[in-house]
């Protein structure tokens, strides 16, 4: 354990909901992702979220709502995070190594889920920076593939960096002995920067609107009676996008009520 953790998990290893971590990797100075055991009971739903965190100053857990990265027949769990220099969790978070542990309520819920959408022919993830976590799950999960002829992702960060967590997982992907063969030829991947040179520059919505994806992709455009679209950003980019979904025609569906898109805010600080 890393001296600056050890007290805190000392006092963690206490509590029921305990769980080590396996794995830590950091992307930039801004993201890391990082791997923590799964308790034995623990169900999900690819694209859930559960909330996770560390022991508070004053003693009492500090908890945020983080996405699962993993897919749900994953032995581990693996979340994916910003590291804000000021954030009461992340600031500390990003200090976790092999070894340590933090708190994991095994409770999962959310609104990205299969069962949210009505059966359709093709599937849109739509990402901005972390809010990339729920697909790097539902992209790993057969059901993904099982449901529709084709899943488009698409990701929006303002650098090259920024898509390199979700860069590696795509490319890993189509050599994955369990969903490789799945993935091929109906997968594509559609990453945008905004603040540095890429091949596709620019804000989504912005080359949804002017057609560009659908010209890149050599694609239709969105239209309710094929298209299902997930949603996972900042609470700017989840509104602008809901407004151009709903002008294709697609209403917002949830886990009582499935239609063709869902949204979920994702973690920020
Ligand atoms: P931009 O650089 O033009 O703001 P952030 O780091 O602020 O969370 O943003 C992540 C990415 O999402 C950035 O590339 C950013 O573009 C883009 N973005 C932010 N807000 C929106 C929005 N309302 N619609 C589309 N893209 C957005």
């Amino acid at each position: 354990l890393t001296e600056l953790n050890q007290a805190t998990a000392t006092k963690i290893a206490t509590l029921p909901d305990a769980q080590t971590v396996t794995e830590v990797r950091h992307w930039s100075d801004r993201l890391f992702s990082f791997r923590v055991t799964r308790p034995r009971s623990l169900r999900f739903r690819s694209g859930e979220f559960v909330m996770i965190g560390l022991l508070g100053d004053n003693g009492k857990p500090l908890l945020r709502a983080y996405s699962i990265a993993s897919p749900s027949w994953d032995e581990e769990l693996e979340f994916y995070s910003i590291k804000v220099p000021d954030g009461p969790l992340t600031s500390r978070l990003q200090h976790i190594q092999p070894g340590d542990e933090i708190i994991l309520r095994p409770k999962p819920v959310g609104t990205l889920v299969h069962d949210a959408l009505l059966p359709g022919k093709r599937i849109w993830f739509f990402a901005t920076g972390t809010g990339f976590a729920p697909f790097a799950s539902l992209l790993r999960d057969p059901e993904t593939y099982e449901n529709y002829d084709e899943v488009i992702i698409t990701h929006t960060c303002r650098t090259v960096a920024g898509l390199e967590y979700g860069r590696q997982l795509i490319e890993k992907l189509e050599e994955d002995p369990l969903i490789g063969e799945m993935v091929a030829g109906k997968l594509r991947y559609y990453p945008t920067t905004t603040r540095e040179d890429s091949p596709h520059m620019g804000r989504i919505t912005t080359l949804l609107k002017d057609g560009t994806v659908f010209r890149d992709l050599g694609i239709d455009p969105i239209s309710p009676e094929t298209d299902r679209a997930m949603v996972c950003g900042s609470l700017n980019f989840n509104r602008d996008l809901k407004e151009l979904l709903e002008s294709y025609g697609l209403r917002e569906g949830a886990n009582s009520e499935p239609r063709e898109y869902v949204v979920e805010k994702a973690f920020v600080g």
